[in-house]
């Protein structure tokens, strides 16, 4: 019980096949990170961010939560953008939510699990401004999936209202802010088919937005 065995086995044997691998490997990278994107998503363990792009240590800024939120006034999402695009200089910054996602469940169905609702609560406002278009969907597994797809895109939409992100524009930074969701069958990332670089995109994304929830 108060061994960690298994986990530190594992961490010797990935470090080996890496090292063998790429024998520069650990010692340049030690040095400094240069990640081209920034990862928003969910904390779940069947998600796991740069393993299901096969990136390596180095590649991908990561920050998650349950559910994927991005809140204006969550200091720890807020610094992990703020450092990924003035310090990083990220070229693309990615909302990835997954399907089958137990937080987008728990807030549809109005589950008391404790202190997280009051997290997943910011879920529940994203299904209120879908209710219409959500309500047409009768199949509960369908609705869900919905609910995920829209719940990436409203967050999509919130990093970009950040002020690190519009304070960023404003001096001309070149970065693209997308939507994916990942599927927990398959394995495979779908492009949501949001892809964010200006206040002009934005605008148009959060028009579409609007649009979609009064069917
Ligand atoms: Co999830």
């Amino acid at each position: 019980m108060k061994q960690l065995d298994k986990l530190l086995d594992g961490n010797k044997s990935w470090a080996d096949s890496l090292q063998a691998e790429h024998p520069e490997f650990f010692s340049s990278l030690s040095k400094q990170q240069n990640p081209e994107y920034l990862w928003i998503g969910c904390s779940d363990s069947r998600v796991p961010s740069t393993q299901l792009v096969g990136m390596l240590p180095g590649e991908m800024f990561v920050h998650r939560n349950v559910a994927n939120v991005v809140v204006h006034t969550d200091l720890n999402c807020l610094a992990v953008l703020q450092y990924a695009v003035d310090v990083l200089r990220v070229r693309h910054i990615i909302v990835c939510g997954h399907y089958g996602c137990g937080g987008v469940k728990a807030a549809m169905n109005n589950t008391k699990l404790g202190l997280i609702d009051n997290w997943l609560r910011h879920v529940q406002d994203v299904a209120e401004k879908h209710e219409q278009l959500l309500s047409q969907i009768e199949d509960k597994h369908k609705r869900a999936d919905k609910l995920c797809e829209l719940n990436v895109i409203e967050q999509t939409i919130n990093v970009c209202q950040t002020t690190v992100v519009q304070n960023a524009w404003d001096r001309g930074a070149e970065f693209a802010v997308h939507s994916l969701i990942y599927s927990l069958h398959d394995g495979l990332l779908r492009n949501l088919g949001v892809c964010i670089t200006n206040e002009e995109d934005l605008l148009t994304a959060r028009q579409q937005t609007w649009n979609e929830s009064r069917p």
